[in-house]
């Protein structure tokens, strides 16, 4: 029996709506086919060419901000070739992602009226590594000014009278890599003076500004940028909001990722592993962050994450496309308490990518749509979305086949919600392995429980012929008496308790 502590009492942090983000990229067929499938298309229903099916899910699902156009397109965007009549706008090839034609047909307005459409927050990526200072600063200008100027001049020929808010603005993308090669220290002068562009023209809508953060554990970037950029925040206005992570599962490494449904034992628990390695990452760039940051003002912003296996078989391997199983939702649902319980430093993050691409919550053939294992875990976890983190533990032991790559058998995070209620979240990462479980929640009377779980066989997956076979199921098995409760959790599970006190 694992015993698991609730002190309610012990508020640990606020939890951001944005730790559930996403992200989308004009990559393989993420925005096109995926979120837009054009205006006055007649074969797939659309509220000005999104997609009603999948903004449908995404609302459900409580997606609270979405990051566009890139990743590592972002820093080859030139926004202005997506504004204006659509027959005018420039035909060019997407030379990272697939070689295909990109229409700039999904632009700027299109992306706000997605978010419109879906209710979330705005994540723009602006171009460092291939754009200049005037465009970012015209790109800013032409969002979100209200007054007589240019760029809202041109807004307006263009069909939108009202600026938009644009919530977060992140100044580049990997530019250790495919945003320029450069250098900390010189990315960091760059990222001082981009910034310095990206003007608030509201006083009441502040522009979040991120710069780009390091890759992994490359430690020496987020000592560099932070060097080179932090100012503190409480003079004027700081350089930076916050400094972005990126950290993907691969679970063979770069060169052996292997298949997403065709994996063994080994394999799962190998990608496990290296999931939790994420802890480690944001424990590590915190403590630099502190040396520079005590006040903890500026957030680490871990804008793609998620497990990136092979191609599935036949697909071009510029898309990126893969499918998603149980291994998938317990890749998230381990994120997620992560992130939780990292919450005063990690204000936002975005799993990548939203639709049809690495882990998404959605796939799209033609027509025809599935929810993932990971959309079932997002959707369970949306309690946790502007909660308060409470103080909690859970017992757990090691399992695994292999010496390097065994695992803790539980991880979990609970939160009290804006409904007043206790979420605990929780993930079993035995294979084959059910854990009993006797919580006790300090100081409280419990007067309900209502529970909802995703799990089963390992390789599980929804595919179009069998969409509903992974789903969450309600999970009847949790008693409680006082402010003690009681439950089995199955192996390879994600499991949501709700609980209601007196
Ligand atoms: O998400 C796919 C790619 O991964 C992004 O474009 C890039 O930022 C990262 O390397």
């Amino acid at each position: 029996m694992a015993k698991l502590y609730i002190n309610p009492a012990n508020k640990k942090g606020h939890i951001n709506p944005e730790i559930q983000g996403h992200f989308s990229e004009h990559l393989g067929r993420c925005i096109y086919e995926g979120l837009y499938v054009g205006e006055g298309n007649k074969e797939i229903p659309n509220t000005n060419g999104m997609r009603t099916d999948v903004v449908e899910a995404l609302k459900e699902m409580q997606i609270p901000v979405l990051r566009w156009p890139g990743g590592c397109f972002a820093d080859e965007y030139h926004w202005k070739d997506g504004i204006g009549p659509k027959e005018k706008r420039k035909k060019m090839i997407n030379t990272h992602w697939g070689g295909v034609v990109e229409d700039n047909s999904f632009g700027t307005h299109e992306f706000m009226e997605l978010c419109r459409q879906l209710g979330c927050k705005t994540y723009i990526n602006g171009n460092v590594g291939s754009g200049t200072v005037q465009e970012m600063s015209e790109w800013v200008e032409y969002m979100t000014f209200e007054g007589v100027s240019p760029m809202a001049d041109l807004r307006k020929e263009n069909g939108h009278e009202d600026a938009w808010n644009v919530d977060f603005f992140g100044v580049g993308n990997e530019n250790w890599g495919c945003g320029g090669n450069m250098t900390p220290e010189y990315y960091g002068n760059l990222y001082r003076r981009y910034q310095t562009y990206v003007r608030n023209y509201r006083n009441d809508r502040q522009i979040f500004k991120i710069a780009c953060g390091a890759n992994v554990d490359d430690y020496n970037w987020t000592e560099g940028v932070m060097s080179t950029c932090f100012k503190a925040p409480d003079f004027l206005h700081g350089f930076m909001d916050g400094i972005s992570l990126h950290y993907y599962t691969h679970p063979g490494g770069w060169e052996h990722k292997g298949s997403a449904t065709e994996f063994d034992e080994k394999m799962w628990y190998q990608t496990l592993k290296k999931t939790l390695y994420m802890e480690d990452l944001i424990n590590h760039h915190t403590a630099i962050m502190d040396k520079y940051d005590k006040a903890h003002k500026v957030g680490l912003i871990v804008d793609e994450w998620g497990t990136w296996f092979d191609v599935e078989p036949g697909t071009n391997p510029g898309f990126l496309y893969q499918q998603n199983t149980i291994r998938d939702a317990l890749v998230a649902g381990i994120n997620l308490n992560i992130f939780n319980k990292h919450c005063n430093r990690v204000r936002m993050a975005n799993i990548a990518q939203l639709v049809n691409v690495l882990q998404s919550v959605i796939l799209t053939d033609g027509p025809r749509m599935v929810k993932t294992p990971t959309y079932h875990v997002f959707k369970m976890y949306k309690y946790h979305q502007d909660a308060e983190l409470l103080d909690s533990f859970v017992e757990s032991k090691e399992v695994g086949l292999e010496k390097e790559n065994m695992v803790p058998n539980l991880t979990e995070s609970v939160s009290l919600g804006k409904d007043g209620k206790i979420h605990i979240t929780m993930t079993n990462l035995s294979v084959d392995e059910a854990f009993d479980i006797e919580g006790e929640i300090a100081d409280t009377i419990i007067a309900s429980v209502r529970g909802e779980i995703v799990g089963g066989e390992i390789h599980s997956h929804n595919t179009f012929d069998d969409p509903e076979k992974v789903k969450i199921e309600d999970f009847k098995g949790a008693s409680f008496d006082g402010g003690k409760i009681k439950f089995t959790i199955p192996a390879s599970s994600v499991l949501h308790l709700e609980v209601t006190t007196k």
